[in-house]
């Protein structure tokens, strides 16, 4: 069953150059207790897709489609109503620690706080409750923890800490924008494994924006492959992820340094005025004129769903 269904999404930033699509025509689907990530090279929309899903995007941006949680279209939602999902239904796992925990409050209580105001417990039951979800998050003395601000800690502990605030509302989904980005391989192997714990324990689903293939490998059931805006693969992960259907994941595949770091020729189109056609076509070795000018459409292909008229 679907928890999340996007259907048709399209997010426009509306800036002095023009309208940049963002994100464009974007359908996906997130089932009950299932990991999907979101992949693709720095600037494809990733990011943009998750906030989208939580409308939090600056008024210069206009959001069509629809996205579905649990029998309600996020878009049509008041501000209000908005406000009882985010958090406590849907909550943001954001980048970075450092920008996005206060520094000047103790981050025990930040946790604590996240508790009272999600789960309106009484403050004593709500530092209770932090305490243990520290020690859950395998931090060292959680009592001392506790007492620390941000900056006497480590990138690590405080993303442990960031991840239990986000997760103080219980929510079911989980939108984690790349939790290891700029993190060493210890610190990414911690992470991953606190993700893996926060969704073994908690049953929810994880919505996982990441650059990194073998973080998504290790965390995600079904994988969507971002290009200029658009989903142009998705399908279970180890498929994606192994045997790909389009020429774009191929190359993305053939870049990664255990596979010869053979880089795509080419850059990312610029998402200002786009064509009709196939976005990756210029950078593409199997092109075919049909692929310049026709509309793609996501269509079945061996176990997936490909934006490409001549995969397989
Ligand atoms: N605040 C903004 N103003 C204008 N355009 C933006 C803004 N944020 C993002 N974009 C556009 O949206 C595209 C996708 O951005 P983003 O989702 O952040 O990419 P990523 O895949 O790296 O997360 C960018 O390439 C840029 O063109
Ligand atoms: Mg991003």
């Amino acid at each position: 069953m679907s928890l999340l269904s996007i259907r048709n999404l399209t997010t426009v930033f509306h800036a002095k150059e023009g309208e940049i699509r963002a994100c464009n025509n974007i359908d996906l689907d997130i089932a009950v207790g299932k990991s999907v990530g979101i992949i693709g090279e720095t600037g494809c929309g990733k990011s943009v897709l998750g906030m989208s899903i939580l409308r939090l995007l600056p008024r210069n941006v206009t959001t069509s489609g629809e996205i579905w949680y649990k029998n309600q279209n996020l878009l049509t939602l008041t501000a209000n109503q908005l406000e009882k999902i985010r958090g406590t239904e849907i909550a943001l796992l954001p980048q970075s620690p450092s920008t996005s925990l206060n520094p000047v409050i103790k981050t025990g209580l930040q946790i604590t706080e996240g508790l009272q105001i999600h789960r309106k417990m009484k403050p004593s039951t709500a530092r209770r409750q932090a305490l243990e979800m520290l020690r859950i998050l395998h931090l060292p003395v959680p009592e001392k923890k506790y007492q620390e601000y941000p900056h006497q800690m480590s990138g690590g502990m405080k993303q442990r800490i960031l991840a239990a605030i986000s997760i103080t509302g219980q929510p079911s989904l989980l939108i984690a924008d790349e939790p290891t980005k700029g993190l060493d391989a210890v610190l990414r192997a911690q992470v991953v494994e606190l993700l893996q714990q926060l969704i073994r324990e908690t049953g929810a689903s994880l919505l996982l924006i990441t650059h990194d293939l073998k973080v998504a490998a290790r965390l995600c059931d079904e994988i969507g492959v971002m290009y200029a805006g658009e989903v142009i693969e998705r399908g279970p992960a180890q498929k994606v992820l192994t045997e790909p259907e389009h020429h774009y994941t191929k190359g993305l595949l053939a870049s990664l340094p255990d596979m010869g770091l053979c880089p795509i020729p080419g850059s990312s189109p610029s998402l200002l005025n786009q064509t009709t056609g196939c976005k990756f076509y210029p950078r593409c070795s199997a092109r075919q004129e049909a692929c310049r000018i026709n509309p793609v459409p996501l269509q079945m292909c061996n176990g997936c769903y490909v934006r490409c008229l001549y995969s397989a």
